[in-house]
């Protein structure tokens, strides 16, 4: 399966910053193997829509709302994503769950929303830290995944970013045997589901020096980055793992 590099920005960059970003990262970028897909905030969704025209390098949404128009006072629109030539959007990042109270019925009408658009869902799922400690781990994303993916054709495209929350922007990385025996249960029940090739990434405080060793594990077919996708090199250095 191709490896998939994504990067989540977050509420960083403005479009100015989006340019400069690129203007460093697209040269260096010209032998990637793989796919990479960048999660700009929507202000800079059109100065990455310019930037990346016509490169073999994607973006997307860190959030849309289900309705493409609307009386929906400062959500963005997969409508506007498109024209812009967005392709991807983030699903049920955990931020959005907890810090915004999305639930797993707004995650399922984003999936169905985002693929009537012919957009392609990057659901996110994983467990917190109490979760973990009750061993409720594959419990948790089992019912994320299921709560988003039903009523979902199995031969959409799609793709699954596992991220324990305990993990996000903590500096606590899962261990790679941790990430491995989470990735193999989620492996398991999409193909239970039917979604044999939908990839799983990994997310949560991927850096630089962990990426090869979490990489070459089974299962895991790429990373979601948070704040290591801000720097150009150190972006590079996880895309070239
Ligand atoms: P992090 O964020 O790499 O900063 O931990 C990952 C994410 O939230 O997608």
């Amino acid at each position: 399966m191709e490896k998939i590099f994504a990067a989540n920005w977050k509420l960083f960059k403005t479009p100015q910053q989006t340019r400069d970003f690129f203007g460093s990262f697209l040269p260096e970028s010209k032998n990637l193997k793989g796919k990479v897909i960048f999660f700009p905030p929507a202000t800079s969704w059109e100065a990455a829509g310019q930037v990346l025209k016509g490169q073999s390098i994607f973006w997307g949404a860190q959030n849309i709302y289900f309705e493409a128009q609307g009386a929906f006072t400062g959500e963005n629109s997969g409508q506007t994503l498109k024209e812009l030539g967005g392709k991807y959007a983030l699903i049920g990042h955990s931020e959005r769950r907890k810090l915004f109270s999305e639930s797993d019925e707004w995650t399922a009408l984003k999936v169905r929303h985002v693929l009537n658009l012919g957009l392609i869902p990057m659901l996110c799922i994983g467990e917190t830290l109490e979760e973990r400690e009750q061993g409720k781990t594959d419990q948790i994303n089992q019912r994320q995944l299921q709560a988003a993916l039903k009523n979902v054709d199995a031969s959409s495209p799609l793709i699954v970013a596992y991220e324990p929350v305990w993990a996000i922007g903590t500096g606590k990385v899962a261990t790679p045997e941790q990430a491995a025996t989470a990735h193999l249960q989620i492996r398991q029940y999409l193909d239970h589901m039917g979604f044999k090739q939908t990839p799983i990434l990994y997310g949560g405080s991927v850096k630089p020096d962990n990426a090869k060793d979490l990489l070459s594990r089974p299962h895991i077919n790429g990373f979601l980055v948070g704040g290591a996708s801000l720097e150009v090199f150190s972006f590079l250095k996880i895309c070239q793992s």
